[in-house]
């Protein structure tokens, strides 16, 4: 087996193995609760659109995998979980696809399950126009996300080790693809600077993707055999920490919040801290490797918690999240402050 194609693997099994240290930076976000919502269950409305992109729930099936056989029939699992439930979703990284065309299946299953469904490709930053082009034809992609992964990378035995031209890469893709490009972290989450880089260039979509959850630091350097290097497994932002930094000098760009999303509760916390859409990844992989079902229940359940909790705020629409009351406490407005007075 290529050695891209067990690492592959090796990145689902080991997510799982850590799933259990996922570490909320949600409990320090809190509504607080007015006694008369003045609005019906009926008069919720859980679309959002995103640009030109229309989602019927405001969260999604993130990144993670393809580029195996194993890894292929997660995929197909996931997709088919995304076409019962109207959920968009996203392949992991198609740059092994592209490598080992042998694999290619594994990620074009996504479209073939799901021919109607809104679906995105992923590739690093390491790739330049044509690759990305490449991505999107193979499973006829309504968006492209590339990742930026650098502490992944870093310290990934086999990873990447120079990251100068990721910029000049984005700046090229975004000029010559014609779909929406989603920008992503994998769980390192964002600097209001990064977001104002990225906004600079003309990226209109970027996913914070905090700390919080999956936590690649820590599956690779369990990969390694030696020179561990222990000191970054706690390396990043949480995610709500990347929400307000983002928030901050968010302009035209639509932020989507990311990692350690578990429960409808996360998903309406990102919303109301100003996010456009929420993604979910090893929590739906962890789903399916029990069942399809039990993953297609529980987003029915997330809706049904979403629409009730959404009453109480007296809020019909995602947008007016926003306007709600929240309180801010722990971690998350301790660094807020110290931020503000840097
Ligand atoms: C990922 N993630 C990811 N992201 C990406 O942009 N391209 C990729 O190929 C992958 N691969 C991948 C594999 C596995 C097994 C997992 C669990 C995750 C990262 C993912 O999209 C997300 O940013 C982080 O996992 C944080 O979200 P969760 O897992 O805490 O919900």
């Amino acid at each position: 087996m290529p050695k891209q194609t067990n690492r592959k693997n090796e990145h689902v099994s080991l997510s799982e193995n850590f799933y259990k240290d996922g570490d909320s930076s949600f409990k320090d976000i809190h509504f607080v609760h007015h006694s008369f919502p003045g609005i019906n269950v009926a008069d919720i409305d859980l679309s959002v659109s995103l640009g030109e992109m229309e989602f019927s729930a405001p969260f999604f099936i993130n990144a993670m995998t393809g580029g195996s056989d194993w890894t292929g029939k997660l995929n197909q699992k996931l997709a088919i979980v995304a076409r019962e439930t109207g959920l968009a979703m996203a392949t992991g990284s198609i740059s092994a696809g592209l490598k080992h065309p042998e694999f290619a299946n594994s990620y074009k299953i996504v479209r073939e399950e799901n021919p109607n469904g809104l679906v995105f490709a992923n590739l690093g930053a390491g790739h330049g126009p044509e690759n990305a082009k490449k991505a999107i034809d193979l499973i006829d992609a309504d968006a492209l996300q590339i990742h930026v992964n650098a502490p992944q990378e870093v310290v990934m035995p086999e990873g990447d080790r120079e990251f100068d031209q990721w910029i000049t890469n984005i700046q090229d893709i975004l000029g010559n693809i014609d779909v929406p490009l989603i920008v992503k972290e994998v769980g390192f989450g964002m600097s209001r600077e990064t977001v104002t880089l990225l906004q600079n260039i003309g990226v209109k979509y970027i996913d914070i993707s905090g700390k919080g959850g999956t936590n690649f630091a820590q599956i690779e350097n369990f990969r390694r055999r030696e020179k561990k290097l222990d000191g970054l497994e706690s390396w990043g932002q949480t995610t709500t920490v990347s929400l307000l930094e983002a928030m901050e000098v968010q302009k035209d760009s639509h932020i989507i919040s990311s990692g350690g999303i578990r429960t409808a509760q996360d998903i309406i916390k990102s919303l109301a801290l100003g996010a456009s859409l929420v993604g979910i990844s090893s929590e739906f992989m962890h789903m399916i490797l029990t069942d399809i079902d039990t993953a297609i229940d529980r987003v029915y359940e997330w809706k049904l918690e979403l629409e009730r909790t959404m009453t109480l705020l007296g809020t019909k629409t995602v947008p007016e999240l926003t306007n709600t009351d929240v309180i801010i406490s722990g971690e998350t407005a301790h660094w807020g402050e110290l931020r503000r007075i840097n």
